[in-house]
């Protein structure tokens, strides 16, 4: 693909690998050698990021459906793909309003991709950093109306930030600020399952990336997220039995925790 100004073809993004990974075509070979680096490790990565992406699919069927959520506040969004979070929620209903943050200019780039809303609906996208939470609230106020609930999404991003960070003041202080009916939903590394794999696959994705600091979580930590909100059922467990609409992929080939839960 051409390079597209004011993104570093040179480093490794994490949009990027993960695009690789769930076989899109956005991606450099800087990314592909973090994915093979990966997969040498886990074999089974590609099946954990199509898992995952199919998790996402079916927590904002279940919100947009039976939850009867009409707002998506979706940080770290990754690339566009099939079946974005705005595709999907605005299928159920029309009306849904989402808004999209990453911290990475090449989501930015391809943001446009994002932008294609139902016309009763709405789409924005703020390039940003979950470390700055007030700013993403800020911004998302523009298009969403934080008096009524609001569906925030966290997938596949809080293992891109170490307890250093603060991680999980973040989490309560964006949960703070939600309405009551307003859902969390969350997919998170644990190194439970394959703690030798999951602890090399980190070491290795920061070998070659070194500004993403991996930190897979036990299912404590994973829990923590959620206090203070009750969970959905099935609570939090490996990504694939969270209403599996299929054959349930054994947990030891997808090392994610997953959970949908609810604000009182
Ligand atoms: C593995 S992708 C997940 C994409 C999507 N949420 C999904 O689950 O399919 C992780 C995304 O989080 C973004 N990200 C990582 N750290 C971030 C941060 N501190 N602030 C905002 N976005 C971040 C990355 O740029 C990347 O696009």
């Amino acid at each position: 693909m051409s390079r597209p100004q004011g993104v570093d073809t040179s480093v490794p993004s994490p949009a990027r690998v993960y695009d690789h990974l769930l076989g899109g075509k956005d991606n450099y070979e800087v990314d592909r050698k973090v994915a093979d680096g990966l997969l040498k490790i886990i074999p089974s990565m590609r099946l954990v990021a199509r898992e995952n992406r199919a998790f996402l699919g079916r927590a904002v069927r279940y919100l947009a459906g039976e939850a009867g959520i009409r707002q998506f506040l979706d940080i770290g969004t990754g690339l566009p793909t099939q079946d974005n979070v705005h595709d999907v929620a605005q299928r159920i209903e029309p009306a849904a309003r989402v808004v999209y943050a990453d911290n990475d200019p090449v989501v930015l780039v391809h943001a446009r991709a994002l932008l294609t809303s139902t016309p009763e609906g709405a789409t924005d996208y703020v390039e940003a950093d979950l470390r700055e939470p007030d700013a993403i609230l800020e911004h998302a106020a523009a298009t969403l109306d934080f008096d009524e609930p609001v569906a925030l999404l966290l997938v596949a991003i809080l293992h891109f930030l170490p307890d250093e960070d603060g991680v999980h003041g973040i989490v309560a202080r964006l949960v703070d600020r939600l309405a009551p009916g307003s859902y969390l939903v969350i997919s998170h590394g644990t190194p439970e399952e394959n703690p030798q794999g999951a602890s090399d696959a980190a070491e290795e994705y920061t070998r070659q990336a070194p500004s993403a600091q991996i930190t897979p979580r036990n299912r404590d930590a994973i829990n923590g997220f959620f206090t203070g909100l009750e969970p959905v059922d099935p609570g939090l467990g490996y990504i694939t039995s969270w209403r599996p609409e299929g054959p349930v992929v054994p947990p030891e080939q997808v090392g994610l925790y997953g959970g949908v839960a609810r604000k009182p």
